[in-house]
């Protein structure tokens, strides 16, 4: 695919594939780094918008002493608004235990930290050996609550964005690069 391809209802490409990729690796290796005397690594990547985040992420990490395992956890936030509502549903629950082990949550975007911060009381009832989170995008204005992010791919301003997992009312996860969705497709 050209990268000058653009969908028509993106405004600008914050990233670009090749921006996406660098910034992940070397999440990936400071994640291989710190981890590297650990026993169980869970990585648990939350569905929907991380999905490609997590695919990358993963094949970036190289923890050869580690049992490091993918889980995924499902909680709903949005649905077709643009601003989070607090409300926090799991529709998906992890199938495994993860008491002891050490847990890396692997989210998509942070913009309250609403959905992140009731996600990490709530795994940390489970007792696991430590939880630490990687998050790609975070909206440093939005946030409302306090939210330890260990590994972040990158700041951004106050915009809507799309792509690379990302959705607006379950569309455009497909985009490959992170974009800046028109506002026209969302304002009313
Ligand atoms: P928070 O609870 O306000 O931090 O919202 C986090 C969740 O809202 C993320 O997991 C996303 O699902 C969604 N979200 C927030 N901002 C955006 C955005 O710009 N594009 C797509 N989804 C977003
Ligand atoms: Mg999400």
């Amino acid at each position: 695919m050209s990268t000058t391809e653009i969908h028509p209802n993106v405004k600008r490409v914050i990233f670009t594939e090749k921006e996406i990729k660098e910034r992940v690796s070397e999440l990936g290796r400071q994640i291989s780094q710190d981890y590297k005397d650990s026993k169980n690594l869970v990585l648990v990547g939350i569905l929907k918008g991380s999905f490609i985040f997590m695919s990358d992420l993963v094949r970036s990490i190289h923890l050869p002493n580690t049992n490091v395992t993918s889980e995924f956890m499902s909680i709903s936030s949005y649905g077709a608004e643009t601003s989070s509502s607090g409300v926090i549903r799991i529709m998906m629950d992890l199938r495994t235990s993860i008491e002891g082990k050490d847990v890396l949550i692997i989210e998509d975007i942070v913009d309250s930290g609403l959905t992140l911060k009731h996600l990490m009381e709530l795994l940390n009832h489970r007792n696991p050996n430590s939880l630490h989170t990687a998050v790609l995008l975070r909206k440093k204005e939005g946030l409302k609550v306090d939210v330890p992010v260990k590994y972040m791919g990158f700041d951004i301003p106050m915009v809507f964005i799309i792509g690379y997992g990302l959705d607006f009312a379950e569309n455009y996860r497909e985009l490959p690069y992170l974009g800046e969705l028109k506002e026209e497709c969302y304002k009313k």
